[in-house]
Parts: structure tokens; sequence; C-alpha cells
């Protein structure tokens, strides 16, 4: 432990660099929010009502988070203040509010707002109706993690600081909000209640033509009509294994409800973990339920991220790693069910050989990711990431926390003696931490605490290493390769004929891959990409090899999985294939998720940058902003 002594802050939690609020100041005891959507005017006018109880007498401003909102009138009690500050725009926090609260008012206080969004909010998505699925009406929708709450209003935009919320909206048209649904008061205003305390970046709101459709008994999907009977199917079968599943392994839910909204396809991430309302992206919906994994992740969050929150993104390992861990767990135990149900031998060992085979993709994922990163992995691989110069958490975003984040966990799980030891450390640290935020170093106490009598295994973890060591880490899992081990195999024999070697007929079918299920498509794919990463080698000198692929596998071109769809484009154009860079470009129009929009037009720019600017142009702006920042980041434009 001596090396973490010497990282360790002065105090736990550690301070949120990434807020210019004086949250430390303050606690919350319930926030009302209302917002009154214009789609005419694409902006929302909004309130907000902070119940705060000062935690010292000295204290006499409040500091908020704002990104370009329009602030239009301040009340404390019932005294309006005039004399409030926004601050001139600090890149990437956005302006500070500053207001002075007058010497007369007491301890705990109500503080009111009047503000708008502006046209450069970050964090909604107005979409004309020619732009959704039905066509019927306009859609909004938002994203507030990690950073963007304070662009739709003003708060303390820290992970650090939770409310309960009383939420309502104003809308034509049927809206959805981050908690539990009440009854409507008046025509087109929407109420909702958050009774468990949750952090600015849960903070939701998305209204457009939708409908809804039961998926579980304590589940609802909701889409826009044409689709919902699809989405409907896609997760009917496991919804509700997942929740019992998880609730083994954790304790109860308890949010009462886990509903989930399908969004358009510019939403730029697979999934965000909105309490009461997971939102996900439209490329889970492929007709063969081969994406439900992401569903399993964002209701894993209900406890990992939601309940026990990183007290900042510096920490935004504790939300992912251990979310990945839990959804990986989740899948293992279908799987299990699974096996049981068809008399397997041991269903446990099966169970296992698929999470560490989901562990594999992880893995893959992470090296991959660590090679695109460029001159930034030494700043931005490190599992506590370093945000203290005010860094953009949307620059820091990356698997790291993910998968260097699972594979502490599955580390630490084996020090300890195993999954069934570390199982009882799970409800444990969940309960110790519900309702509140943390940073590493109080999760390690917690570990130190639980495994009293294991603190020689727990020494032998290198600390120092997982926690502040950039690259890969440091200890090889030895993952159990049962499954992937077919499509290692089919990947080797194509590398077997690169270079210009003869094919022999029938040497490859479509029968090779038609015993795959789509993650063993995944990891083969991946398989050959990453020969392309090799220095020595590079497919744009197999074209024939490829051009016999595409012929081979038909499938891979009509697939509606978009993990495998995008692999197979990657694969061809980094092979320079002509018709793919198109086939790549024109499928980047369709799609807003950056997982696949960022490494695609990244892609693009090294075979052919004038294409990949041709491309970026023509769809900019059907992108959710966020996504639209990134990639011209990333293109350096
Ligand atoms: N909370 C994240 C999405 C996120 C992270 C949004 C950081 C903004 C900033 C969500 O739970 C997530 O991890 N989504 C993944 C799902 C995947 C790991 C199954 C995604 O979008 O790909
Ligand atoms: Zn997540």
């Amino acid at each position: 432990m001596e090396v973490i002594k010497s990282h360790r802050p002065t105090q736990s939690p550690e301070i949120d660099p990434s807020t210019l609020s004086n949250y430390t100041q303050f606690s919350i005891n319930n926030t009302k929010l209302h917002f009154d959507i214009s789609f005419d005017k694409k902006i929302v006018i909004g309130s907000a009502e902070y119940d705060l109880i000062k935690k010292s007498s000295q204290i006499n401003t409040i500091e908020l988070d704002t990104s370009y909102l329009t602030i239009n009138k301040i009340i404390i009690d019932s005294i309006e203040i005039k004399d409030f500050q926004l601050h001139k725009r600090q890149e990437p926090l956005g302006s500070k509010l500053s207001i002075p609260i007058p010497t007369t008012v007491p301890s705990s206080f109500k503080l009111s707002i009047d503000f708008q969004t502006t046209e450069k909010c970050t964090a909604l998505q107005f979409l004309d109706k020619e732009a959704t699925d039905g066509k019927k009406a306009p859609y909004l929708f938002c994203q507030c993690q990690a950073i963007h709450a304070r662009s739709l209003f003003p708060c303390f935009d820290t992970p650090a600081l939770k409310s309960t919320y009383t939420l309502s909206a104003k809308s034509p048209l049927p809206t959805l909000m981050s908690g539990r649904p009440l009854p409507k008061t008046q025509d087109n205003l929407y109420n909702f209640t958050q009774p468990v305390p949750i952090p600015s970046y849960l903070i939701s709101i998305a209204s457009g033509d939708l409908v809804n459709a039961p998926v579980g008994p304590r589940s609802d999907v909701y889409s826009e009509p044409c689709k919902i009977k699809a989405c409907q199917w896609e997760f009917e079968h496991d919804m509700e294994n997942f929740i019992q599943i998880a609730e083994k392994l954790i304790f109860d839910y308890e949010w009462l409800r886990f509903d989930s909204l399908i969004l358009p396809s510019s939403f730029p991430y697979g999934g965000m973990e909105i309490p009461n309302l997971c939102q996900l992206t439209p490329t889970l919906i492929c007709k063969d339920r081969s994406q439900v994994s992401v569903v399993a992740h964002e209701l894993a969050h209900s406890w990992s991220g939601n309940l026990v929150t990183n007290c900042s993104w510096e920490h935004f390992w504790l939300n992912e790693g251990w979310t990945v861990y839990l959804e990986r767990r989740i899948l293992e135990g279908i799987a299990i069910a699974e096996a049981r149900d068809k008399g397997w031998e041991n269903p446990e060992e099966y169970g296992e050989s698929v999470r560490q085979f989901n562990a594999i993709i992880g893995w893959n994922d992470l090296e991959n990711n660590l090679k695109s990163m460029g001159d930034d992995v030494d700043k931005y691989s490190t599992l506590i990431q370093d945000l203290k110069k005010g860094e953009d958490p949307d620059d820091a975003f990356s698997t790291v926390p993910y998968e260097k984040g699972f594979n502490l966990l599955f580390h630490i799980e084996k020090k300890v003696g195993g999954k069934k030891v570390f199982d009882k450390f799970i409800p444990y640290y969940f309960k110790t931490y519900r309702y509140i935020s943390l940073d590493t170093y109080q999760f390690i106490d917690t570990l130190y605490d639980f495994f009293k009598d294991k603190t020689q295994e727990l020494d032998s973890i290198d600390w120092d290493k997982w926690l502040y060591q950039p690259g890969m880490p440091p200890v090889d899992p030895k993952f159990d390769t049962t499954i992937a081990d077919k499509c290692y195999h089919l990947a080797g024999k194509w590398y077997g004929y690169t270079g210009g070697k003869q094919v022999p007929p029938n040497t490859f079918s479509e029968d090779d891959i038609s015993e795959f299920n789509a993650n063993q498509s995944v990891i083969f794919l991946d398989t050959l990409i990453s020969y392309g990463k090799v220095e020595s080698f590079n497919w744009n000198q197999n074209q024939d090899l490829l051009k016999l692929m595409e012929s081979t596998y038909k499938e891979y071109n009509q697939t509606l999985n978009a993990e495998i769809l995008f692999r197979w484009y990657y694969l061809q154009v980094s092979g320079e294939r002509p018709e793919f860079k198109t086939k790549l470009g024109e499928w980047l129009g369709t799609v807003g998720r950056m997982k696949f929009v960022r490494p695609g037009y990244a892609l693009l720019n090294q075979v052919d940058r004038e294409l990949a600017i041709y491309y970026f142009k023509k769809f900019e702006m059907s992108y959710h902003p966020i996504c639209r920042a990134m990639v011209k980041k990333d293109l350096n434009l």
C-alpha cells in the first residue's frame, strides 16, 4: 500500500477538477427542474429550483457551471438577485455563474434560476421531422455525460454531488425524463419523480413521436411507432432475466422500473444509463438479439454508476470498469441458464468460458484503442486519469477505464480466491457507497477492509502499475480461448495465403462462418484487421484475397449487426478497395455512434483524406454536437 500512499490526495473523495462550481460547500435536499421545449426555436426554456444547505456560515456565493446558457432571472428565497455574474468562457469547462447570497438568508434556502439554452447547446440534439424514422414529428434528445449537463441547465456539474429530483417538461409531444413517470396534471405537461439521489450527468429529456410496448414485468421499450414491434422483439427475451441475474449478484433493483428508449441513429453512444430509462442506439435493433449485451451493460449501471458513482471523471473506471465486470457476470449467468436448459454438462464451466470469451473481445479492443491513441497514449491510458489541467473528459474517453478497469477487478477476483469469495464483496461494496460518490482510494480501502484476512494477497497486486502506468494492464490474464480458437484458426488460414500465394479451389467456403455467433465473427474480423497493424504487412497488397473473402462470406455485406459490418468495412478499406471506401463513407451517414463514426473517419482519412472530408461535410449536420466536435478534432478541421 506504500505506493498508493504517495499518490493519495489529502482528502477523499478527491476534488473534481472538471467543474467550476463550489460544490463542496453545499448539499442539495431536492431539485425541481422544469423544461419547456420549443421545437420551433430549437431551445429549451427552463427553471431550476435548488433546496440548498450551506456547509458553513462563511459561504457567501454560489458558483455554478453553465455552458452557452442564457440566464434570465435568479431568486434566493424571495429575493431577486440582480448582481449575479456570468464569467468569461473557459474552454472546455464553460462559464462560471457566481451568485451572491444575501446575508439575511439562512443556511438552508431555495435558489431559483430561470434560463434558456442556446443553439450552441452541446447536450441537446433537435431533429426536424424529416430526419426521424417516421417523418411525422420533430424529435429532441439529450446526452449530458460527462460535462454537458451545464449546457442544459445551470448546475453543480459534478458526479460528486447528488440530489433527488422533481422533474417536469412541457411539450406538444410525448416526453420522457430521468425518473418515474407521474400522472399528467395538464395537457402537454409531463411529470416525473426521481426519489433516488442522482448526479447532474444523469439528467435527460427526450421528446418525439414516442410509443411504448412491454418487454418484461417491470420494463417497457419506447421508440417511434414504426419500429416499436422490432424493438420489443429484440429485448423481450432477455430483459427480466438480466435484471434477476444482476439482483442475485448485487442486491434488489432499487429504481422500480427499468425502461429503455431507442433513439434516432444520431445518438452518439451505444447506450446511456439514464435512471429508469436507459437510452440505446438503434444499431442494437439487428433482428437477431445479438447486441443485447449493451442492455446488460446499461442495466448494470443501475448499481455501478447510478447508485455508486465516481466522484470525478478521473476515477471514471469505477463507473465503467465495474459495469463491464457486472455486464460480463450477467452474460455469464445467461449462458449458464442456457446450458442448463439444454442439459449440457458443467453449465458453470461453460458460463465461465463465455465470460472469458467476452473478456478477450474487450482485451483486443483495448489493444487496438491504445495503438490508435498515438502520442496521447501516455496521457490517457492510465486507469486513474489526470484531468487537473482542465482537460476535456470527452478527449480522455477511451476503452481504458472499461477494459483496464474490468481487468483490475478480474485480477482482484483471482487474488482473493476466485468468484465465490469475491462475490461476497460485491453487495458489501455497493451497499457501503450507494447514494454517494467515491474515489479509487476509498474503493481500495474498502477492499482491504473487507478482506482483512487477505492483506498479503492484496499487497501482491502491483497497484502502482495498475493505477498509474499507461498502456496495457501489467498482468497477462491468460483468458480461456476455447471459443475464440476457431476464429483465430480461420483468420490464420487466410493470413497463410497472403503475399500472392495461390489459393486452391474450395479452400474456403461460406460454411467456415455459418456456425459463428456474432461475437465470433467479431473476433475473426478483429484478428484479420490486427494483421494489418503489423509493420511488414499491408492488406492493400492482398486485394485479391479480400475480394475472395467478399465472394465467400456474402453475409458480411448484408449483416444488420453494426459491430460486424463496421469491422468488415474496416478490413476492406484498410485494403484500400475503392468500392468499400464509398460503402464505409455512405454508411457513416446512417450511424451516429461515435464508436463507429470516429474510427471510421480516421481510417478514411488515412487512406483518402479528401474522401473523408467529403463525407464528413456531407453528414456533419446530422451528427449530435458531441460527435461532430470529436470528429472535427480527429480530422484536424
Ligand atoms: N455511460 C456510458 C456512455 C458514456 C460514457 C457517455 C462517457 C458519455 C461519456 C455507457 O454506459 C457506455 O459505456 N456505453 C457503451 C456501451 C458498451 C460498453 C456496452 C457504448 O456506448 O459503447
Ligand atoms: Zn457504461
